[in-house]
């Protein structure tokens, strides 16, 4: 297993950096030789054959069915709903007449999600399994299957399989719009390849997000992310990852809803990261870190070019807005790594956590 991490010491690290090769594998996979998207006509017809998609998920699979709502919603003009998959069948929501269930799992053997699958079968239900392993429980049980094509994700900290995950949704997501005749400007394989260049530029930027984790990581007991919009569902992506691995407790929150609770815990010291990638809200989160900032919170603000100012800690290379999720994230997960690292922690094989939990 040393020879597979090569010279690195440890998966999550080889990990992190796969994944503008990942992105661009899924971009020739999912490409027809005249450059559109190549999909199975039947999973095409399954989704615009239903009223309504539930995304069902657990753990980094769940965050990015948050994203992939925002893309199909937006994009293809579908409602969707993205359920925890162990909630899902003790609180079931309401369904539509044709729903379309996709279970999103890197390793497709999730028990809670499979127990989800199991009964919307029972109902008669349609299902797309989305994963990393075609041969899985989730993938054989369902009727479609989409692959992401991260190859074998080895370290618990899920991190290729999440930016594979909401790539596949995106190319999902235009697929669908452009069947039903929706127009757009939007081409998600060439969008992907911009978002691969720019993995590749943070990747390459490893000393100083290392010292960013020196100097936000090193002795705090807690970390809080604030971001609005799809930030904010990366900020719930990056607490968990520096949770999972670090052991700091970390937490994501929408950046208007910091005052209604959480502020309160904001001390002198506290790190608060900041996310700033998308435009619309980038006046309204700035307020949100001015809130923390005159609270005493040590500000740690990511934002994107074109949006970008001066105090910034670091500004990621600009991508579609649509998805910003896969770059934005990448700072996060090094993060995390680095002060999983400093603090002595194992980070491939974090305490307490398995690489996928087969019992309910
Ligand atoms: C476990 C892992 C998480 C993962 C979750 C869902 O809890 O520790 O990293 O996100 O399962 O796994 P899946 O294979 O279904 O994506």
């Amino acid at each position: 297993s040393d020879i597979e991490k090569g010279t690195y010491p440890h998966y999550m690290l080889k990990e992190i950096d796969e994944q503008p090769f990942v992105i661009r594998n899924i971009i020739t996979k999912y490409k027809n030789e005249n450059d559109t998207i190549k999909l199975d006509e039947n999973i095409r017809q399954a989704v615009l054959d239903s009223d309504r998609v539930y995304i069902i998920a657990a753990g980094t699979s769940y965050h990015a069915g948050l994203v992939g709502k925002q893309l199909i919603e937006k994009i293809a003009n579908k409602p969707v709903e993205t359920h925890i998959a162990s909630e899902f069948l003790y609180n079931m929501p309401l369904l539509s007449e044709k729903p379309l269930f996709i279970f999103i799992s890197q390793s497709g053997e999730t028990a809670d999600s499979r127990g989800v699958l199991v009964e919307i079968k029972k109902l008669g239900h349609k299902s797309l399994t989305i994963t990393n392993v075609p041969g899985s429980t989730l993938s054989r049980e369902a009727d479609y299957t989409l692959h992401t094509y991260a190859g074998p994700e080895i370290a618990v900290a899920s991190t290729k399989a999440y930016t594979a995950q909401m790539a596949v949704l995106a190319i999902l997501a235009v697929d669908t719009a452009r069947a039903a005749g929706i127009q757009m400007d939007f081409d998600p394989l060439q969008e992907l390849a911009i978002v691969a260049n720019a993995m590749e530029t943070l990747a390459d930027r490893k000393e100083e997000l290392e010292q960013i984790a020196r100097d936000y990581m090193s002795v705090t007991r807690n970390c809080f992310f604030i971001g609005r919009a799809m930030d904010y569902h990366v900020c719930l992506e990056g607490a968990l990852k520096l949770k999972e691995i670090s052991y700091i407790q970390a937490e994501g929150f929408a950046g208007g809803e910091l005052k209604h609770g959480t502020i309160a815990l904001i001390e002198e010291g506290t790190p608060v990261i900041g996310l700033a990638t998308q435009e619309h809200v980038n006046l309204s989160i700035r307020g949100n870190i001015k809130e923390v900032v005159a609270r005493g919170a040590y500000p740690c603000v990511i934002s994107m070019e074109g949006m970008e100012e001066e105090e910034d800690t670091l500004v990621i290379p600009h991508v579609h807005e649509y998805l910003t999720p896969l770059v934005s994230v990448l700072p996060l997960q090094i993060i995390s790594y680095y002060a999983a690292l400093h603090r002595g922690c194992d980070v491939d094989k974090p305490r307490n956590l398995a690489k996928s939990v087969t019992v309910e």
